[in-house]
């Protein structure tokens, strides 16, 4: 008995040593950082789920801002750099990209063990991410999109429609859950060629699927992920599925069917699907294939700009000055004598394009980016040097750096006219490296240019119909929900909508 007791003591003492020998990295480099503590390194809350990871990065931004342009740090027992500067967050996303090519998350991902979802170029490292994201690249040209815009015109409609049905009940809006049902119906619109009724039945399956899609709070997902966060050598034997089965099958179907419609009916529109179909023929694409990339425009298209313009709409309804100039504004510039959006005026339009970015700088959808050194790099630190190893990840606190003081005057509060062209505008902020809701470089965020489609669009079409105010069934301070991965607020956001006559 004593002798087994004993036994496993020293291994447990074995195994504690081997783990936080790991916790003098860059204290023996020179560099400067949070002390770490066994088990969690720096990140307690966010293993612990008692709050979100953000928020544990943004204690350490908090603490080192001004001191130095980057910390490192642990997550469990994995030593990260964390950019304080955003010249270091630029010089690692764009100036140095070849030496910092890939995200982390990509080591987790794998095409066999996740035929859809390791397929999409968030998850490719290397020469395939270059090679996929080349391939996809030319189907969001500035004349698909505009193809594609009176699809999400219909959408419009039938958004506009449900919300004046649904006044008549006296409950407030879940502003998330009607806006991803605008963005379900737009997206499988434009790539599946599919009607969502995601308005229209009470459990649509595009949507439900799009729900799992999504679920990064599974507990599955969050095992996974916090078992290779702790040790990231099991990345070596053990590959994420993040898909679950009966999703992927049901989206292979999904576009095989696109596929087969389209190429029957002879219809010929310049639009993604039509893209597709071409590439399909001149590269030989498995179906497979074909599937990722309309699950990938899926993905990641419709959950960030349903909250994207989720946001918008709640920080509009919270200021009635912006909410009144707003209108007066889509009233006189944005709309044509049909009633219908001006479509270019929309995409160009500057007070529309400051909301977004200011509610974006205020609620990022990613809070943080990640880079993964792939070559050797030497960075200076306040004059001494750092190597940075190949493998190492760098997290750029995108969060924290957007309500930075120093970046941004009364950095909480909703202030569009920031963005003012005596201010330099938002490419001003964008070109310092302090404003990046899309990420920055190569790797920039693929949808940008339709997810401000779409997203201003809602905006619109909600702001000229309907009065909004806050509902206060939502929980202010917003607070990010504990174990999401993008940015989705505790308790949702309600607002209350009134018919403009
Ligand atoms: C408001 C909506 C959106 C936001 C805020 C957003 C934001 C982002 C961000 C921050 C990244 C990571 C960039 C980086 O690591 O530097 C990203 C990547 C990506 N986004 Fe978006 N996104 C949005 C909509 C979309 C849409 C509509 C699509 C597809 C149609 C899309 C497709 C992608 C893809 C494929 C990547 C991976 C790019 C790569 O690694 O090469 N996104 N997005």
């Amino acid at each position: 008995m004593w002798t087994y007791l004993i036994l496993i003591a020293s291994l447990l003492y074995l195994f504690y040593y081997w783990y936080t020998s790991k916790y003098d990295y860059f204290k023996q480099r020179g560099l400067l950082g949070p002390k770490p503590r066994f088990p969690f390194g720096n990140v307690p809350n966010a293993f612990l789920q008692k709050r979100n990871f953000i928020y544990d990065l943004d204690d350490i931004y908090q603490e080192y801002r001004k001191k130095v342009p980057f910390v490192g740090y642990f997550e469990a027992g994995t030593p990260k750099l964390l950019a304080i500067s955003p010249e270091i967050a630029k010089d690692v996303m764009v100036k140095y990209f070849s030496n910092f090519h890939d995200n982390e998350f990509s080591k987790l991902f794998d095409k066999e063990a996740d035929p859809i979802f390791g397929r999409n170029p968030f998850a490719l490292r290397g020469q395939e991410w270059k090679e996929k994201r080349a391939e996809v690249t030319p189907a969001f040209t500035s004349t698909r999109l505009r193809s594609l815009f009176p699809l999400v015109e219909e959408v419009l409609e039938r958004f506009k429609n449900y919300v004046h049905k649904e006044i008549p009940k006296n409950e407030p809006f879940d502003i998330r859950e009607i806006s991803a049902k605008f963005t379900t119906d737009v997206v499988s619109s434009c790539i599946f060629n599919a009607d969502a009724q995601s308005f229209t039945k009470e459990k649509p399956e595009i949507r439900e699927m799009g729900r799992k899609l999504v679920d990064f709070t599974s507990t599955f997902f969050l095992i996974q992920f916090i078992i290779l966060s702790m040790f990231p050598w099991i990345n070596n034997i053990y590959k994420f599925s993040f898909t679950p089965k009966d999703v992927s099958k049901f989206f292979i179907n999904l576009m095989e069917q696109a596929v087969t419609i389209r190429e029957k009916s002879n219809i010929k529109r310049d639009d993604y699907l039509s893209y597709l179909i071409e590439l399909k023929k001149k590269k030989n694409l498995a179906n497979i294939d074909m599937a990722a990339h309309g699950v990938t425009f899926f993905t990641d298209g419709f959950e960030t700009s349903s909250l994207a313009i989720a946001y918008m709409l709640y920080e509009i309804a919270n200021d009635k000055r912006v909410q009144e100039k707003f209108r007066k504004q889509i009233n006189e510039e944005l709309i044509d004598e049909n009633g219908k959006i001006i479509y270019e005026k929309m995409l160009e339009h500057e007070y529309l394009d400051q909301i977004f970015h200011e509610t974006l700088r205020l609620h990022p959808i990613l809070g943080v980016y990640n880079r993964e050194c792939t070559e050797e790099i030497t960075f200076d630190c306040n004059g001494r040097d750092f190597k940075i190893e190949k493998g190492m990840s760098v997290n750029v606190p995108i969060y924290s750096i957007h309500r930075d003081p120093d970046y941004y005057v009364n950095p909480t509060e909703f202030a569009p006219e920031r963005f003012d062209a005596e201010n330099g505008g938002v490419k001003e902020f964008r070109n310092r490296g302090v404003l990046m809701p899309f990420g920055d470089g190569s790797r920039i965020c693929l949808g940008m240019r339709f997810a401000l489609m779409q997203s201003k669009a809602a905006v619109i079409e909600i702001v000229r119909n309907f009065e909004l105010s806050v509902n206060d069934k939502t929980q202010r301070p917003l607070e990010i929900e504990r174990k999401q991965f993008i940015n989705v607020v505790e308790g949702g956001l309600w607002l209350d909508m009134k018919a403009i006559k």
